[in-house]
């Protein structure tokens, strides 16, 4: 028997450094950001399925050319349930800003296939998870690493290499996160394929900015396991010029950098897709936190949020 109603969440996640190398390979690190959220509202209702979310209020079979890869995903998994398409709405809530590089459109999908289980009671191991978010995530982006959904479904800190097993990583560290948002949405499948076009068109120097990136990754784990918030924030800025060199970056994005490190934050950089979004800073205290958030916001960001790295759920 079918439920009435099921339900689905699914969580933001940030990128802390290694965002597009990991594509080639590159180790990444990642971490939740419970702060933001999606939830999925499954519910029994005669007709044509119904889809109310930020982008479409409408049939289904109406949803706009971006919501492409998650129709699809949902009608993959009602076939596969050998059930019809019919007689359910779908209403998504999101706390996450959509195309911001938070990892939205991996959250949505998450969220989505989670309330769908729960809607016809079927059991979802992690593996089907990430395997139907990768339909979706496929037709999203291109040709995604997966951190964006490992990280959603573990909701836990990453230390990610593309098909690899996941290295439990923990975090606790005595400094703030800052995550602050430009109000301009990310561009991630386009700066994914320029990368490509660089790596394909400039291979040295290509490759050379995205093994310089892993090799900062690397750092960057050091620096968090022996708690050195100045060399990681060293490291972020380093990231940041690096990332601007492959071309993901924009003025928007490097204003606030620019901002933030004027302010005294340890470091900066954008996070995620790039070419809009947000960025990341770190601050030693939460008064310096505050203080970098109101400039921020005064020069552009359209929101911010301080993330203390000592309260970051770990999964070991
Ligand atoms: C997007 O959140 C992160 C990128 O590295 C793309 C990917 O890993 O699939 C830009």
């Amino acid at each position: 028997m079918d439920n009435k109603i099921g339900v689905g969440t699914g969580i933001g996640k940030i990128i802390l450094i290694g965002e597009h190398a990991v594509v080639y390979g590159q180790p990444a690190l990642a971490i939740p950001f419970p702060a933001t959220k999606i939830k999925t509202t499954i519910r029994r209702k005669k007709g044509s399925i119904t889809l109310n979310c930020f982008f479409h209020q409408g049939l289904l079979s109406n949803s706009p050319k971006k919501l492409v890869g998650l129709v699809s995903v949902i009608e993959q998994i009602v076939h596969s349930f050998n059930e019809r398409l019919e007689d359910f709405s779908i209403d998504i809530e999101s706390s996450i800003p959509p195309e911001r590089g938070m990892g939205s459109s991996a959250a949505v999908a998450i969220a989505t296939i989670r309330a769908l289980y729960d809607y016809y009671n079927r059991l979802l191991t992690d593996d089907e998870l990430f395997k139907w978010a990768n339909v979706s995530e496929q037709i999203v982006h291109g040709n995604p690493s997966g951190i964006d959904m490992s990280i959603i479904i573990g909701e836990t800190p990453l230390y990610y290499i593309k098909g690899k097993a996941f290295v439990p990583f923990t975090f606790k560290l005595d400094a703030y996160l800052i995550v602050a948002d430009t109000g301009e949405l990310g561009q991630t499948q386009a700066a994914v394929s320029s990368v490509r076009k660089l790596v394909e068109s400039n291979p040295e120097e290509g490759k050379s900015l995205i093994k310089q990136l892993g090799v900062l990754t690397n750092r960057v784990k050091v620096s968090i396991e022996k708690k050195d918030v100045v060399k990681l924030g060293q490291s972020m800025t380093k990231a940041h010029s690096l990332l601007k060199k492959l071309g993901v970056s924009n003025s928007s994005l490097d204003r606030l950098v620019s901002v933030a490190l004027d302010n005294e934050a340890l470091g900066a950089k954008l996070t995620g897709g790039g070419r809009g979004g947000c960025i990341i800073a770190l601050a030693s205290t939460i008064q310096q936190a505050d203080f970098i958030c109101d400039k921020l916001l005064s020069n552009g960001a359209k929101n911010t949020w301080i993330l203390d790295m000592e309260l970051i759920k770990n999964g070991q």
